[in-house]
Formats: C-alpha cells, sequence, structure tokens
C-alpha cells in the first residue's frame, strides 16, 4: 500500500469532489440549524477545518455571522475563499495559528480530526475550549470508530485514520471543559458511486 498522505496532500488532491460526496448531508445541515439556534447575533465563529466553506461558512455568514475558517489545504482555502467571500480563511495547521483566549463565541470542528493521533485530536478539542468565550458553543463531527493508525483509502487517497468510539469521544469532548448538550449518530453515504454507509456523530457542547 502508498505511504499515507497529509491532511494537505489528501485535500489538495479532492479539492471539490469532497463537496459533491459529502456537502448533501442532512445530519450536517441540522447541526448547524442547532448551533444557529444558540448563536447571539452578529457572532464571531471559528471554523476548524474549513475545507470548501460549504455547507459550514457559508451557512453562517448567510446568517449574519463573521467567520474565520482555518484549513491546511491550499486548495480547499482557495476553493472556500471564492465560494463564501463573506468569510475570512487562513491557510494554517490549527495548532500553529495564535488565537486569543476567549475571542470565538463558537468553534465547528466538523470532520477535521481524523488524521490526527488521539493525543492532537485532544489538543485541539482543548485549543477550542481555551479561544471560546465562557458560555460559548462547540459545534463537532466525527466518524466514531476505535481506531488508531488504521491504514485505508479515502476517494482514492491512501490515509491513516485514528478516531474513538462514541463514549470516548463523548468523554474526550467533556474532560476538554465542554459540556455536552446532544449527541446525534447517523449512518451517512456519501454522494459517491459504488458508497457504503458510514456512521457519523454530531455533539453540540458548550464550554463550561
Ligand atoms: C473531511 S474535511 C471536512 C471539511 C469541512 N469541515 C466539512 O465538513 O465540509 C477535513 C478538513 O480539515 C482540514 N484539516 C485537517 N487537519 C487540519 C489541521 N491540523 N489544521 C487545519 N485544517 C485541517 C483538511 O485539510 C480538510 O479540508
Amino acid at each position: 500500500m502508498s505511504e499515507p498522505r497529509t491532511a494537505a496532500a489528501v485535500f489538495d488532491a479532492l479539492g471539490t469532489d469532497y463537496e459533491e460526496a459529502f456537502a448533501g448531508s442532512a445530519a450536517h445541515r441540522a447541526s448547524l440549524e442547532q448551533l444557529l439556534e444558540v448563536l447571539p447575533p452578529h457572532a464571531r465563529v471559528l471554523d476548524i477545518g474549513s475545507g470548501t466553506g460549504r455547507p459550514t461558512a457559508l451557512t453562517l455568514t448567510d446568517a449574519g455571522h463573521t467567520v474565520l475558517g482555518v484549513d491546511v489545504s491550499p486548495v480547499m482555502v482557495e476553493i472556500a475563499a471564492r465560494q463564501v467571500p463573506g468569510a475570512e480563511f487562513r491557510c494554517v495547521d490549527i495548532r500553529e495559528l495564535p488565537l486569543e483566549d476567549s475571542s470565538f463565541d463558537a468553534v465547528c470542528v466538523y470532520f477535521a480530526l481524523l488524521q490526527m493521533s488521539r493525543e492532537e485530536q485532544a489538543d485541539v478539542l482543548r485549543l477550542a475550549g481555551r479561544v471560546l468565550r465562557p458560555g460559548g458553543h462547540l459545534a463537532l463531527a466525527t466518524v466514531p470508530l476505535d481506531v488508531e493508525g488504521v491504514s485505508g483509502t479515502f476517494m482514492g487517497q491512501p490515509v491513516e485514520v485514528t478516531s474513538f468510539g462514541e463514549k470516548e469521544f463523548t468523554a474526550l469532548v467533556e474532560e476538554a471543559g465542554f459540556t455536552v448538550l446532544s449527541r446525534e449518530s447517523n449512518m451517512f453515504v456519501p454522494a459517491l458511486p459504488a458508497a457504503v454507509p458510514e456512521p457519523q456523530m454530531f455533539l453540540l457542547a458548550r464550554r463550561r
């Protein structure tokens, strides 16, 4: 099998193909609707692993919020900046971007942790807690599987995937300083030839 690629290399290669396969997720849209219900007007939102900007940054800017999208893939950032001109996008690894404490009303992390080690995923959740104001909200999604460093192929790209089971991931979010308000699990079939259903889990949490 080929060497696993970095997140930047995988998503540079996928570009808008990722959006075509995944942006139709009703559960992702429902999670955004839930976030919109708890946001104050003109909220400041950080979108970690912002991808093509759709649906997350677009939905939030359309609702009058200010979005900073951060993504390590130059191709994804270029697409997002074009598709969602009302948001700001930065091409950098989220762990290397200096951000002020308590400076956001909400943080989104939709499917952006899966190419990180378990320790790195915990670090990003703590980072989300640090940059959120107390009482701010975290909208999060992952593929809840108990796997560590498993080699596979994602949309034709060699990848190494790490994740947690549902309970373990929920506990990790709580340990990072959050109260989990809701947890929705579903099976999603990406719009790809011969795709099989894959588990997804969406959490809405509040910084304690
Ligand atoms: C599976 S895609 C999801 C994109 C978007 N959140 C969505 O749900 O449509 C994951 C995104 O996270 C980005 N990403 C992965 N690791 C990252 C990191 N350390 N810092 C910033 N972005 C990262 C990838 O480049 C990719 O665009």
